[in-house]
């Protein structure tokens, strides 16, 4: 049985952990690099935890099997009042032993409702193009294809055109 939940004050060696083997199973999803994200100081581990609760603007929830982290999601909503109403929905993944069991559906569902509730409007995220198991999962979710930029990333010398993807919670003024 995988578990869903917020991360909890004390967890960056846990976060640290399973965002590293994110971007070591799949390096092609991500716009950060695992040597970028492995330097990282454990400070800066704790300090990302720490506003990511869920209590303020971010939110990082963790798939725990057996206490052992096999997936995340991450969500941050907009700074300063005229943008409050949007939020940017990252760092996405699940262990590949774990997919196909509506894990990564639930950890994307549970940052919406939460944004949601924070009263945030519209929801964001960019994906590499054409990423079928991505576009599976946000497209049923009701995310629709915004806008495509060729230049999205740089990777290893080869322009990765990236797709950015927008999910209207509430279109009311
Ligand atoms: C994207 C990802 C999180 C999906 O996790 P998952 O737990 O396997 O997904 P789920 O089981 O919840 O499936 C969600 C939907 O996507 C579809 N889907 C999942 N994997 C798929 C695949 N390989 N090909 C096509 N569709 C797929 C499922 O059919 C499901 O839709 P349905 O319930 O209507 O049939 C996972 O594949 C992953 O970590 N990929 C690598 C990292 C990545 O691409 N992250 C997104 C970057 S923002």
């Amino acid at each position: 049985m995988i578990e869903v939940r917020a991360i909890r004050p004390g967890e960056g060696a846990l976060l640290r952990e399973v965002r590293l083997a994110a971007l070591a199973a799949n390096p092609g999803a991500f716009l950060e690099t695992y040597d970028e994200v492995a330097a990282d100081s454990d400070d800066l581990w704790a300090a990302r935890v720490g506003a990511s609760t869920g209590e303020g603007d971010q939110l990082i929830l963790l798939a725990l099997e057996d206490g052992r982290a096999v997936g995340m999601a991450g969500i941050a909503r907009d700074i300063g009042q005229r943008r409050r109403h949007r939020a940017t929905l990252w760092g996405v993944w699940l262990d590949p032993a774990c997919r196909g069991r509506g894990v990564g559906r639930r950890l994307v569902q549970e940052a919406l409702d939460w944004a949601a509730r924070a009263g945030v409007r519209a929801v964001y995220l960019e994906v590499v193009e054409n990423e079928d198991p991505s576009w599976s999962l946000y497209g049923r979710l009701g995310f629709v294809r915004r806008e495509v930029d060729p230049f999205g990333a740089h990777v290893d010398g080869t322009f990765v055109a990236l797709e950015r993807l927008v999910l209207v919670l509430d279109e009311a003024a």
